[in-house]
Formats: structure tokens, C-alpha cells, sequence
């Protein structure tokens, strides 16, 4: 028997290859509750129309919810021969309704209809994607809060660069959130249009209310040109753009956690919850979690490159390369979703070596700026001649072996005659981050202020939410 949706014209069966090839049920069958949404919307209106009957569109509407409830009840018998689930709903519905299933279809197409439930689907990950980083933020300005004072090293190249504060580093990953949550929604916006009524590609000739159906489905607007409604894409690969930045920033995070809790290292210890041992070393605490989640990365990315790739060559308007748009874009989202709830779990309970941390927060000269900083403001001295001046200085300690504030007086008064025992104050961890006061600097007090503005902000959004 040729496929009982489109083979009127065919007498042949399709080839069990090009029956392989073809079917995307495996996949879209994720877009099941959005499928029935639009249908649903879709009948309605068809209905509102006058272009199907009020009987036939409530038999449709109860025959979707039917379906809906024995698909969420694992009941429903997805068939590979139906292809996809826009003829697997369908089909069913004949099976329950009758030949009114069959006027479901007028004035659409399988073209703006997965358009269209893709658009809902995506604009759902948009929303939980907001929700799961509004949570990780939440946590990140907590532990803020707590350690506004906990002095740890900065880095730049890796090298031990300036004393900053622990709570300084967990807030520079809550803008980097903002900035991943805002991408988010610049692409909402601009995915929220109804392609549906675009039909397969050319519009159609029934006297169908596309707003109707738009606003019904939570869309501002339907997408004005059919053609375009069919056939782009950008909506998720913008929604992966922002996803693959959004898993580059959790990466790097991931990565310093890696670091960190090397024991070579040491400045981070993470729960028993978020580790695991070896098979064989018993003595292994294993940052497993931090590990996958800098990997996963590169299926975010992937799935961003390999949907441009599809995309490029693609003439208008539907091509059946489009099908291959879902399944990296879910995994994608799939893996962000986990990696932003593993890092908000690592961070709520992680434990930063606070003596450890602070120790090493003075190695390597870290307080040199500071020095430098004071030779200019106590001296008057030019900053280039007192980076040289602490530059022999740095030597110096170097050479004996001792941190700067340990270096003799008559030392540092070797390399600069002027400088007085009150320089002292200023070679500390704590007074270097302490005197960090310039906005987004790095300074206790506004590292406190920061976090606590955060707190309030997020939550007046859980409150406005
Ligand atoms: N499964 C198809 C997809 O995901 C649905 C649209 C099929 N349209 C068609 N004309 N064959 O792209």
C-alpha cells in the first residue's frame, strides 16, 4: 500500500531506506504538546471562519486532547511508516474522530505547521533557559554575599596578578549570565511571529484569520511573508548562538573549577555530591561534573555550526534539509539546561580554602601594583619610574626568598631612599583588595553592595515573574 497521507498518486511502497532516511518521528515526536497546541488553534479558527463546522471543530478539538493525554500517559503508538508526528497525530485522529480528522489540514501545510511548532518549542526552552539562569545568579550573588571578604588570587595569564575577592570573581559569572539571559530575549522577541497560515509556501486561498491563530498561540504577530515563514531558521540558530555563548561562559567557569581543585592548586574544595572517586586510585576526588560540562560545550557549538551548514545552501522556501534542524538543536538545549543546574549545584555547596586562598593570594608579588601605587601617591613619583623601582624591589625579594612585606625596610630604602615604614600598610592581601574602591572594582564593601543589589534584583523578577 503507497503512505496513506500524500499517496494518492504514487502505487509503489516507499524503499525501507528511503523510509529510514526519511522519518523523523525519533525526533519530533518531542513537539508533540506544541503540535496539538497549534492544531487545536488552528481548528478554531477554521472554525470562526466558517471554512469547517463548529461539530467538526469541537469532534477535532477533543480528539487532540485525547491524543495528548495517551501520549503523556505513554499509551500512543508512534508509527515509523507515518514518518513524522504531524501525520502520526493526525492519523490517529481518523482513527478516533473519523473522516473529520481529514478537514484539519485545509488551509495548512506540514510546512508552517512545523514551523510553527518549532517556534513554540524553542520559545519553551527560552523560558525554562531564563528560569535556570535567573536560579544559578541567585545562587552565585548568595555565595557572593558570604565571601565579599575572602581574599583569593586574581590571575591574568595564569600568573598570580592582584589580590581580588572570592566573591568578586562568583559575581564577574552573574553579569555574564545577564548578558546570556538578555540574548535570550532579544531572540524571543523576534521568534515570537506565527508562521502558521503560511501553508506550504504561497499562503492560501481560504479566508483564514492568521491573527487569530497567532494570538491564540501567544504570538505578537503572524510572520508577514509566507515564503519566509516556511523557510528560515534563524530563530534557532539565534536561540543557539545565545546558547553556545551562554555554554562558553559556564565552560570557563567549569574549567577554573578543574583548576582550582587540583590538588597541585588547592583553592577550592567541591561537595561529595558534585565529585567522584576512582576505580583504582582510592585517594581520587574527581570534579567529574566540572569536566562534562566544559565538554558539553562543544555539542552547543556544534549544534550551531551544523545548522548554519544546513542552512546555507538552502534556496526558498521549505527544503527537506530542514528536518535535520531539531536534533542538534535539542540535544544542544538539552545540555545546556543540565550544565547550568550542575554548575548552580557545584557553586550553592563548594568550599573555598580560605586560608589557602589567602596565602596564595600574596604569592608571587601580588601586592607589587600596590607598592607602585603608593610611590606614585605618597611620592609624587611618575608610574612608570615607581613600576621600575618596584621592579628592584620585586628583584630583591625575589632573590632572598621573601614576600614583599617581608622584605627588610632598609631594603626597599636601598632601592628608593624615600620610602617609609608606612609602606607597610599597604603590601597586605587585605589592604590591597580593601583599597580597590573604584566602581566594579574589586573591594569588599563593593563586592557587598554588588551582590546585595543583585539579590533585590532577582528577587523583584521572581516577584513580577
Ligand atoms: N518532518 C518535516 C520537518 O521536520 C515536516 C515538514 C515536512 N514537509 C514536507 N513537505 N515534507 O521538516
Amino acid at each position: 500500500m503507497s503512505n496513506k497521507m500524500w499517496g494518492g498518486r504514487f502505487t509503489e511502497r516507499p524503499d525501507a531506506i528511503m523510509e529510514e532516511i526519511n522519518v523523523s518521528i525519533d525526533v519530533d515526536r518531542h513537539l508533540h504538546a506544541q503540535d496539538i497546541r497549534a492544531s487545536k488553534a488552528h481548528a478554531a479558527m477554521l472554525a470562526a471562519q466558517g471554512i469547517i463546522t463548529e461539530n467538526d471543530a469541537k469532534n477535532i478539538a477533543d480528539g487532540l486532547d485525547t491524543i495528548l493525554s495517551e501520549i503523556g500517559e505513554g499509551r500512543f503508538t508512534f508509527k515509523r511508516a507515518l514518518e513524522d508526528i504531524h501525520m502520526n497525530v493526525e492519523s490517529r485522529l481518523a482513527e478516533l474522530i473519523g473522516p473529520a480528522a481529514g478537514r484539519l489540514h485545509t488551509a495548512r501545510s506540514r510546512n508552517d505547521q512545523v514551523a510553527t511548532d518549532f517556534r513554540l518549542y524553542v520559545r519553551d526552552v527560552i523560558d525554562a533557559t531564563d528560569a535556570a539562569l535567573a536560579a544559578f545568579q541567585q545562587v552565585l550573588a548568595e555565595r557572593a554575599l558570604q565571601h565579599a571578604a575572602t581574599v583569593m588570587p586574581g590571575f591574568t595569564h595564569l600568573q598570580t596578578a592582584q589580590p581580588v575577592t572570592f566573591g568578586h570573581h562568583l559575581l564577574a559569572y552573574v553579569e555574564m549570565a545577564a548578558r546570556d539571559r538578555g540574548r535570550f530575549a532579544d531572540a524571543r522577541k523576534r521568534l515570537n511571529e506565527s508562521p502558521l497560515g503560511a501553508a506550504a509556501l504561497a499562503g492560501t486561498s481560504f479566508p483564514i484569520d492568521r491573527d487569530l491563530t497567532a494570538k491564540a498561540l501567544g504570538f505578537d504577530r503572524p510572520m508577514a511573508n509566507s515564503l519566509d515563514a516556511v523557510s528560515d531558521r534563524d530563530f534557532v540558530l539565534e536561540t543557539l548562538a545565545a546558547a553556545a555563548i551562554a555554554a562558553m561562559h559556564l565552560s570557563r567557569f567549569a574549567e577554573e573549577l578543574v583548576i582550582w581543585t587540583s590538588p597541585l592548586v588547592g583553592l577550592v574544595r567541591l561537595s561529595d555530591k558534585f565529585t567522584t572517586g576512582s576505580s583504582i586510585m582510592p585517594q581520587k576526588r574527581n570534579p567529574d561534573a566540572a569536566e562534562l560540562v566544559r565538554a558539553k560545550t562543544g555539542r552547543v557549538i556544534g549544534a550551531l555550526t551544523g545548522l548554519l551548514i544546513v542552512m546555507k545552501g538552502l534556496p526558498l522556501a521549505y527544503q527537506k534539509d530542514m528536518q535535520e534542524d531539531k536534533q542538534g538543536a535539542m540535544e544542544a538545549f538539552e545540555a545546556l539546561s543540565l550544565s547550568i543546574r550542575a554548575m548552580t549545584g557545584m557553586v550553592a555547596d563548594l568550599v573555598p580554602e580560605e586560608a589557602r586562598m589567602e596565602v596564595a593570594a600574596g604569592e608571587g608579588y601580588a601586592t607589587a601594583t600596590d607598592l607602585a601605587d603608593w610611590l606614585v601617591r605618597t611620592l609624587k613619583m611618575p608610574f612608570r619610574e615607581a613600576h621600575h623601582v618596584t621592579g628592584r624591589i620585586v628583584a630583591k625579594a625575589s632573590e632572598a626568598g621573601v614576600a614583599l612585606h617581608l622584605l627588610p625596610l632598609s631594603q626597599l630604602q636601598a632601592a628608593e631612599p624615600r620610602i617609609t615604614a608606612q609602606v607597610l600598610d599597604v603590601l597586605s592581601v587585605q589592604a590591597s583588595v580593601k583599597s580597590r574602591t573604584s566602581y566594579g572594582g574589586t573591594a569588599p564593601k563593593n563586592v557587598l553592595a554588588q551582590a546585595k543589589a543583585w539579590l533585590k534584583r532577582l528577587e523583584k523578577e521572581r516577584k513580577l515573574g
